[in-house]
């Protein structure tokens, strides 16, 4: 699917790996609705971009407001042909820690947001590409989301975060096989350690340190880097029902 004169939904492109999705996709000539939390951060992304973007207050994990999305996208751009789910948090905590057991919310409010919150996204905006006219090849759409090497090598105090990666990864195959007979196409792109302001809370020294992990590049993964990756699953119609690693071949230690 070609990115110009296509309308995206970002979430979490207020920041990060959204953000930089959001900007390479107007670059592109696509419009694009932001959907996240972050008001300031996502209203300021939006104005910066001008005509061809909206800014939507959104918590992707409320049952709610991924109409507030679409339809916001629909009345400015008249459609909608891409999700890219890239809300997401983190957290760090063992499950029997020094205090005792987890709180069970503390598990729950993980998989709310990034599983449960990609799935809201999906559903309500998978219901309206499916409506849409096809292309001449025949595609209505493209979902991406995010998982994340947690996934699959998970490390000590990454329990709700990786099983909310885990869930994201299961449910990548059975959704393209859903969608496929709409032309819709759904993958998952699962990063290494990326250089987001979820990392850059660390200090220079940390940073260098996790970069140097990686086999190669012996770096942390840039944000535009996710968006090459993002631009080219919308690109590349043969690629659906996948999860790729972008990971410079990291495989994370216990801890
Ligand atoms: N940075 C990394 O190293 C890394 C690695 C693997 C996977 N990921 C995943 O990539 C995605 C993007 O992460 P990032 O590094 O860009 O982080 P980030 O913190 O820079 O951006 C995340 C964005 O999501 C938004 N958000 C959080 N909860 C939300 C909610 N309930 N509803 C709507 N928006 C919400 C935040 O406001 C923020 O703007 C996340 O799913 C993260 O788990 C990141």
């Amino acid at each position: 699917m070609e990115l110009k004169g296509a309308t995206a939904i970002v979430t979490g492109g207020a920041s990060g790996l959204g953000e930089a999705c959001v900007r390479r996709f107007v670059a592109s000539g696509a419009n694009v609705v932001i959907a996240d939390l972050n008001e300031e951060r996502g209203q300021a992304v939006a104005t910066e971009l001008g005509a061809a973007v909206r800014f939507v207050k959104t918590d992707v994990s409320n049952e709610d407001d991924p109409e507030k999305c679409l339809q916001t996208a629909l009345e400015a751009f008249g459609g909608v042909h891409i999700l890219v789910n890239c809300a997401g948090i983190a957290t760090a905590q063992r499950t029997v820690g020094r205090e005792g057991p987890m709180p069970l919310n503390d598990f729950t409010k993980v998989i709310k947001v990034n599983l449960i919150g990609s799935f809201n996204m999906i559903r309500v905006i998978g219901a309206k590409m499916m409506e849409q006219e096809p292309n001449a090849n025949g595609e209505r759409g493209v979902i991406i989301n995010t998982a994340s090497v947690a996934a699959y090598d998970g490390q000590i105090g990454q329990v709700p975060y990786s099983a909310s990666k885990g869930g994201i990864v299961g449910m990548t195959l059975p959704l393209a096989r859903e969608f496929s007979k709409f032309g819709i196409r759904v993958c998952t792109i699962a990063p290494g350690i990326m250089d987001t302001p979820m990392m850059q809370g660390l200090p220079e020294a940390a940073r260098i340190s996790l970069g140097q992990q990686v086999p190669f590049p012996p770096r942390l993964g840039r944000p535009e880097e996710y968006a090459h990756l993002a631009n080219f699953i919308i690109d590349n119609e043969l690629i659906n029902g996948e999860v790729i690693r972008l990971d410079g071949a990291i495989r994370m230690a216990p801890k």
